[in-house]
């Protein structure tokens, strides 16, 4: 969600700032903003919509100064107004925060006896605005700091800077993550190692509770009980640093064709020499049942996990969205395993729930895309997505990486339970091990996907189907479309079609079908038949023994290759996503950073 820098530099800093929110772009954004202190006087400038409009301003109305915080703003609490962009500013201080201040109607209230009234509609305001009563009661910056945090409630990560002091930021986290770059006299604060990547390889990750107190000399950290904390330097991953498109238009068509090479290194990581391999600590001999929680596109691929879980392993399964879950409170039985899958590991709903099944839980892991992150670090165990860096806002390389390597955990699962031989997990993994080659394929079938994808973009609304482990792929691609390209979309386990949703099916109506030939074909056939005779216009997706025996009637066809039904949920992922992609294209769309999203949702 919302981005941070702050720099205590050697030159001047607002060009730096901008440019480093522009690397910060991908969490999703609506409105920015940079302030300076210069002269001891502290002073902002901030712009609605994208970061040219900031940069504009700059341009008429420079900021001046060698100190300055900036911050791209997800809006949770008012408007994306320029009123209500950060920085925000009270007295003697301004901050930029990323997160929620759940109890900021109280810490008002509590202001208000005191004379002081917000002129914002954000939750961030009253962080500054408590920070400058302490220091208007005589509170120095460091000590007002510390006050301000222990009166807050929520999830955050913020970072301050003061009239007068050219040489402090203090940075805060709570939820939130937050890195402390180190460069020669100068020092950094980011929300993410992106947005210090071409400044620093030498970080600090905050831990939570902690308070820093920075300056161009170096940092001194806190933890939650104000007590001094060493927190270690580490290098950031070189990869952090390639974030270009390679040649591509959008960050997300360069992610879809980066998909065989991750899958493959998925595979090299957890098959490294035929048969799945995973840490000593996942002992399926130990499991009676395994709970899978997420959110969003990392939810479908937990529930096409489900099906892999209970048929090639035996083993009971159940899948729910982390914003359910973590409310429902559900008794947990002793031999659980519980597996939370997260692209960005700070998705808040995510973490909440990861919590929830801490010590319940036979043991707790996570699958997750960025190593440092909250998830990664909570858990007992962390399994990396290895799908290098994912910049646009829709997943889709994470997305594939997370099935291929739950694909090698539930053969894993198969195999330590004894409920298949070692002959039978090596076919298996063969049988994945062809993944790369067959994702080239569809690929190749871009041309043409891209055709489909046209036809269908003036339509309102579109209807996905498929059964078994195709209904996760028909959901995942709803909600590609969804996100990508504005237009209404639904999917249905085809079975469900005739309980409700075949009243939709008319003339107009597009209707998706994903129906690779497997043992499921003929009952998905029967429900594209059902959608025929009510003259729906039926694209169908499927192999060429499908095609040859289910295309007449159908308004399109897209023939992939021949996938087993461990693969085809992973390549049928790239005709969702290129389908939603191309419709984007032709809807004129913001492909990168669609309206509304963010890239990692760290409030709930
Ligand atoms: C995917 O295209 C979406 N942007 C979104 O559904 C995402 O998968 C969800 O927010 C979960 O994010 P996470 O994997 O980082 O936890």
């Amino acid at each position: 969600m919302c981005g941070i820098i702050g720099v205590l530099g050697d030159h001047e800093v607002a060009p730096l700032l901008v440019e480093t929110l522009k690397r910060l772009e991908y969490r999703g954004y609506d409105s920015a903003g940079i302030a300076t202190v210069n002269n001891g006087v502290l002073d902002r400038r901030r712009a609605t919509g994208k970061l040219v409009n900031l940069s504009d301003l700059l341009v008429h109305n420079p900021l001046a100064g060698k100190a300055g915080i900036g911050h791209t703003r997800w809006a949770t609490h008012g408007a994306a107004t320029t009123g209500n962009a950060h920085p925000h500013s009270c007295g003697p201080v301004t901050v930029v925060h990323n997160g929620i201040i759940e109890n900021f109607r109280e810490l008002r209230a509590m202001l208000a006896n005191h004379g002081l009234t917000p002129s914002t509609e954000t939750d961030t305001e009253t962080v500054a605005m408590l920070a400058a009563h302490h220091m208007a009661q005589g509170m120095t910056a460091r000590e007002a700091v510390k006050a301000t945090v222990a009166a807050l409630h929520g999830a955050f990560a913020l970072l301050f800077l003061f009239q007068g002091q050219e040489d402090l930021m203090i940075a805060a986290r709570k939820g939130s993550p937050l890195a402390i770059g180190y460069g020669k006299g100068e020092m950094f604060v980011g929300s993410d190692a992106i947005a210090l990547a071409p400044m620093t390889d030498r970080v600090t990750y905050l831990e939570e509770g902690d308070i820093a107190f920075v300056t161009r000399s170096g940092v001194e950290i806190i933890d939650e009980n104000h007590a001094h904390a060493n927190r270690d330097i580490v290098r950031i991953e070189a990869s952090a640093t390639l974030i270009d498109k390679r040649g591509h238009k959008h960050f997300m068509t360069k992610e879809i064709h980066e998909q065989p090479t991750v899958v493959a290194e998925a595979l090299g990581r957890y098959a490294p020499s035929g048969l799945p391999s995973f840490p000593d600590r996942l002992d399926f001999t130990q499991i009676d049942r395994v709970v899978m929680v997420a959110c969003g596109t990392g939810y479908y691929s937990c529930l096409t996990a489900k099906y892999w879980f209970e048929q090639v392993a035996g083993i009971p399964c159940e899948v729910d969205v982390a914003s359910e879950f973590r409310y429902r409170e559900p008794p947990v039985t002793p031999r659980t395993l519980a597996l939370f899958v997260s692209q960005s590991g700070e998705t808040a709903d995510t973490l909440a729930a990861l919590r929830y099944m801490k010590d319940k839980a036979a043991i707790v892991a996570s699958l997750v895309n960025v190593g440092t992150s909250s998830i990664a670090r909570e858990a007992d165990l962390a399994l990396a997505i290895l799908a290098g860096i994912e910049v646009s806002v829709a997943s889709t390389k994470a997305y594939t990486n997370q099935l291929t390597i739950l694909a090698l955990l539930a053969v894993h699962a198969a195999r330590q339970r004894g409920h298949i031989s070692d002959a039978a997990a090596r076919a298996h993994v063969i049988d994945l091990m062809g993944l790369p080659d067959l994702m080239r394929q569809a690929l190749a079938l871009e041309p043409q996907i891209a055709r489909i994808a046209e036809d269908l973009a003036p339509a309102p609304s579109i209807l996905f189907l498929g059964r078994g482990v195709m209904y996760p792929t028909a959901l995942e691609a709803a909600l590609k479309l969804k996100e990508l390209s504005y237009i209404h979309a639904e999917a249905y386990a085809s079975g469900e079609l005739k309980h409700g949703p075949i009243a939709l099916i008319d003339r107009t109506l597009p209707v998706v079908v994903f129906a690779p030939h497997d043992r499921l074909f003929e009952k998905t056939v029967s429900n594209m038949q059902e959608v025929l005779a009510r003259h729906g216009l039926v694209t169908l997706i499927t192999d060429a023994t499908g095609a040859a025996l289910a295309s007449e009637g159908t308004a399109a066809q897209l023939i992939l290759p021949t996938a087993s039904e461990l693969c085809a949920p992973i390549l049928y992922a790239l005709p969702a996503q290129l389908i939603a992609y191309h419709a984007a294209m032709a809807k004129g769309t913001d492909i990168d950073q669609p309206r509304n999203l963010a890239k990692s949702v760290t409030v709930e």
